[in-house]
């Protein structure tokens, strides 16, 4: 029976109780609702509405709901009950009698969902926050392996000049390191409890909010009734959250998918993430790291589609709103997951030394450093810029690196250029000089490596 019987006299339609029914998706919230009404049972009891007896009882049967639906979770589904409120008031009255119908004297399904969610997001929330941390480990531990290991950096996927691999894995430990940031700033602002909220115009009880508050490890009650009831802002700022953090996922595996490739060779991914073809037996697909950047695509569908539920909507709960769980659910899965991935993806990581090594040294990634060579001979840069491309043009033609051309037909483009030419030219030269705060030279990355392994 619904909870909201007595007006009614004619029968929903079995289509109508599909479609309304969110039991399906907000059995998630078990947890929550079972600790949202133990301490709404204290709430009320304190404001007078219950004896001390009758509270422990209702307590203690929410605990014994509690551990009997761990023990067997398909009870929630079976029991056909329109949403997860509806769920543990129906058992409770089943298991207390008539005092399980006094515990929502007060209490709206409107300030109920928005503080269950509520709890919801700061327990996942603190999850993908560990999630971030375990990559962010990760990440430390690659740079610690490779740290000195040389590729071509790039920059329109054109070899642009040499970088080391630990350089390219602290590039992304800066992009986790701020996805961590923003999930910790959107939790603190996710830490006040709507609960004592009523349907949309405050509980009639004398609840003391900020006790229940404390109770249920909020920082602080909402303040506005109307707003506690309809806010869904934390929603969509983990949506927002997780949309970013995906977006520097997808990057990281793009990246590794094309370092990856026959084409570049400069890591191996493990058998333990990869897959092979049915028809070609040669192939070992970069699946994980694939699926990774596809489901870039479903996190920022879920957060559009949240953003859009709430376009517009007026003040205050509107059932439009139940539809903000299916699609936070996917973004907390999406993400969570993927992070774990990645992790395992990095661990079994190889970098194929000396492939990444001879692709940094072909494609005239030195051809910047014969420029700040001519410019160190007294030369202007927009100048040297100019000769250093004419020399490219003629070691292109001729099919060799810069370095190899001899001094003669490098000094047909610019009388400055001396024997003293040639130690600019290596990659340990090009990294060397990048000895800057945040430059790739191996003195600087073994730095921030050291800053940050200490934090
Ligand atoms: N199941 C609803 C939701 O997820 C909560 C119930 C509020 N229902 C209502 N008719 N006011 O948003």
């Amino acid at each position: 029976m619904a909870l909201w019987g007595g007006r009614f006299s004619g029968e929903t339609s079995a289509l109508f109780k599909l479609f309304n029914d969110s039991l399906p998706v907000d059995y998630r919230l078990f947890e929550q609702d079972v600790q949202g009404s133990i301490a709404w049972a204290a709430a009320i009891t304190q404001a007078g509405v219950l004896t001390q007896d009758e509270c422990s009882r209702l307590q203690q049967a929410l605990q014994d709901l509690l551990a009997e639906v761990s023990a067997n979770p398909e009870r929630i589904l079976a029991s056909g009950a329109e949403d997860i409120h509806s769920f543990v008031e129906q058992q409770l009255i089943a298991s207390v009698g008539d005092l399980g119908k006094k515990l929502h004297t007060g209490r709206s399904r409107n300030d109920q969902v928005a503080t269950d969610l509520k709890l919801w997001c700061q327990t996942e929330g603190a999850a993908l926050i560990a999630g971030l941390q375990a990559l962010h480990g990760a990440l430390l531990a690659l740079a610690e392996r490779e740290l000195d290991a040389v590729m071509p950096g790039y920059t329109h996927l054109q070899r642009a000049q040499p970088v080391t691999f630990g350089h390219w894995c602290l590039a992304y430990v800066e992009m986790f390191e701020r996805d961590l940031g923003r999930m910790q700033d959107a939790l603190k602002r996710a830490n006040t409890c709507p609960l004592g909220s009523g349907a949309l115009a405050g509980t009639a009880y004398a609840i003391d909010r900020h006790a229940l508050a404390t109770a249920l490890n909020f920082a602080a009650p909402t303040l506005n009734s109307l707003d506690s009831v309809s806010d869904r802002d934390h929603v969509i700022e983990l949506c927002g959250a997780a949309s970013i953090g995906m977006m520097h996922l997808s990057r990281m595996a793009e990246d590794l998918i094309f370092f990856n490739s026959g084409e570049a060779n400069f890591i191996e991914l493990s058998d333990q993430v990869t897959s092979g073809s049915s028809l070609m037996p040669q192939k070992k697909n970069p699946d994980a790291l694939e699926l990774i950047r596809g489901k870039t695509g479903r996190v920022y569908g879920n957060l559009v589609g949240i953003l859009t539920t709430m376009k517009a909507l007026p003040l205050a709960y509107n059932k439009d709103m139940q539809e903000d769980k299916e699609g936070l659910f996917d973004v907390v899965d999406s993400w969570g997951i993927c992070l774990e991935m990645a992790v395992l993806v990095l661990d079994g990581l190889k970098v194929n030394r000396a492939n990444a090594l001879l692709a940094a040294q072909q494609g005239y990634a030195n051809a910047t450093e014969l420029a700040d060579y001519l410019v160190a001979k007294g030369m202007p840069f927009r100048e040297a810029h100019h000769v250093v491309g004419e020399v490219v043009v003629h070691a292109i033609a001729a099919q060799k690196p810069i370095e190899a051309l001899p001094l003669a037909e490098l000094q047909e483009f610019a009388a400055v250029i001396a024997e003293d030419v040639y130690p600019h030219l290596t990659i340990a030269a090009c990294l060397g000089k990048r000895d800057v705060l945040g430059g790739t030279a191996v003195k600087q990355v073994q730095q921030a490596l050291t800053a940050k392994l200490a934090k």
